[in-house]
């Protein structure tokens, strides 16, 4: 089955042995249908011949950032539109870092920038140099602007070492690029969901707020939009850009993000409340700045609105997820809410221990619902947020038919 007919893959081979898999790569996408153009940076050709991947592809294959002769038959610019998919396989740990930091001083790295189509990176690199948090914080930061990191895998490397850091065999590569066209679990579906915290304020210049950074919510609403669906995120205040196609409403208080809410909840389908929203706000904010004039000084607190809980009392209710985020038994606490709040679906996470949950890029969930159970192991939150898509997913498609 030619399952990519019609599906143009920009594929960049950056300096690595796995380079000679990659041949093989471009073998499986033009089998698949795939219309297959090849970008090498000076060091891949090192490791493979350009002419290789040219017979493969039936293309010429695009090295130089100045080459007048490819500039004049397809300008990188144009390239960069070209692509549905931009792939990067073999992704080293130099290139990685340089495509973190913005470089552009070679063709590959110019289309990463240049080009807003999907962008996968498939690292291949020696299992230290993988482990090194240098590269862990750059996957990461690519991660969390939306581009897709496909393994590495575990086994024994070109150098003899053992552990993660081989690239994906290509035909997994292959059968990542053909999920990446097919319709995703959540097509069309209307997707609204809170993240971050929220501020309530005391006065003019002071608030009160928590630890949530919105890293979670983000990741969910990109995962999301991976799926298809089309999202609005409503945020209180983090220091995270939007991923690309969610419609973003930036609000900073509780009461402001029900209204926010509520204005989309009867057009969602599925509701999200990710956001660390404060229980209390300051009866009485100050017009000006409390100045200190007394040893003690204390503030009336009055409770805000549950936003979950109103859009799970609607009359056309969307799919309602919420999150729990507890310290002790977690499992009687997230049920009790999944009840009381009248939940599809609830995610608990265990906080307070620093190595998962608020303020780390890492996080891992037991989900809960009326008749079933999931655990999600730890992982990055890009990663969980992908399964936790997906399990709601699968109960929204489940609850509706
Ligand atoms: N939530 C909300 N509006 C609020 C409070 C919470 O939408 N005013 C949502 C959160 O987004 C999350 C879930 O409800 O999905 C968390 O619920 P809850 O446990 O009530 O929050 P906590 O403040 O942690 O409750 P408790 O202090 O009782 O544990």
């Amino acid at each position: 089955m030619q399952a990519l007919i019609n599906r143009k893959i920009l594929l960049g081979v950056t300096g690595g042995i796995a380079a000679y898999k990659s041949a093989e790569l471009v073998r499986l996408l033009v089998k698949a249908g795939a219309e297959v153009r090849v970008v090498m940076t000076p060091s891949a050709q090192e490791f493979v011949q350009p002419l290789t991947y040219q017979a493969l592809s039936g293309h010429r294959v695009y090295i130089d950032l100045f080459d007048a002769e490819a500039e004049s038959a397809m300008d990188h610019i144009e390239l960069a539109r070209w692509c549905d998919l931009l792939l990067v396989a073999p992704a080293s740990a130099d290139f990685i870092g340089k495509m973190c930091a913005g470089y552009a001083d070679n063709l590959l790295l110019t289309l990463c920038l240049a080009s807003k189509r999907p962008v996968a990176v498939a690292p291949a690199m020696n299992q230290q140099m993988f482990a090194n948090p240098a590269t862990q914080d750059n996957l990461n930061q690519l991660a969390g602007r939306g581009v897709m990191v496909w393994g590495p895998a575990a086994g024994e490397q070109a150098c003899g070492d053992v552990g993660p850091g081989r690239m994906l065999e290509p035909g997994q590569l292959l059968d990542n690029v053909v999920l990446q066209f097919a319709p995703g679990k959540l097509q069309g579906v209307k997707l609204l969901l809170t993240a971050g915290p929220t501020r309530e304020a005391i006065d003019p210049v002071r608030y009160i707020s928590n630890r949530s950074s919105g890293k979670m919510g983000y990741a969910l609403a990109q995962a999301a939009l991976q799926a298809g669906a089309e999202v609005t995120l409503v945020s209180g205040p983090v220091s995270l850009n939007a991923p690309t196609g969610a419609e973003l409403v930036a609000v900073e208080s509780a009461q402001q993000m029900y209204e926010a809410v509520m204005q989309h909840a009867s057009q969602a389908d599925i509701f999200i409340g990710c956001a660390a929203v404060s229980d209390y706000r300051v009866d009485q904010v100050a017009a000006n700045k409390i100045k200190k004039s007394t040893a003690t000084m204390s503030l009336e607190l009055t409770l805000n609105v549950d936003i979950l809980a109103a859009v799970s009392g609607l009359d056309n209710r969307p799919f309602c997820v919420g999150f729990a985020a507890e310290t002790q038994d977690l499992e009687k606490y997230a049920l009790a809410k999944l009840e009381h709040k009248n939940l599809d679906m609830i995610a608990a996470n265990r906080v307070g221990n620093n190595d998962s949950g608020f303020e780390t890029d890492f996080n891992q969930l037991e989900v809960f619902w009326r008749d079933g159970h999931s655990s999600i192991e730890r992982g990055s939150k890009s990663g969980v947020a992908k399964q936790l898509i997906d399990l709601i997913a699968e109960r929204y498609t489940g609850a509706g038919s």
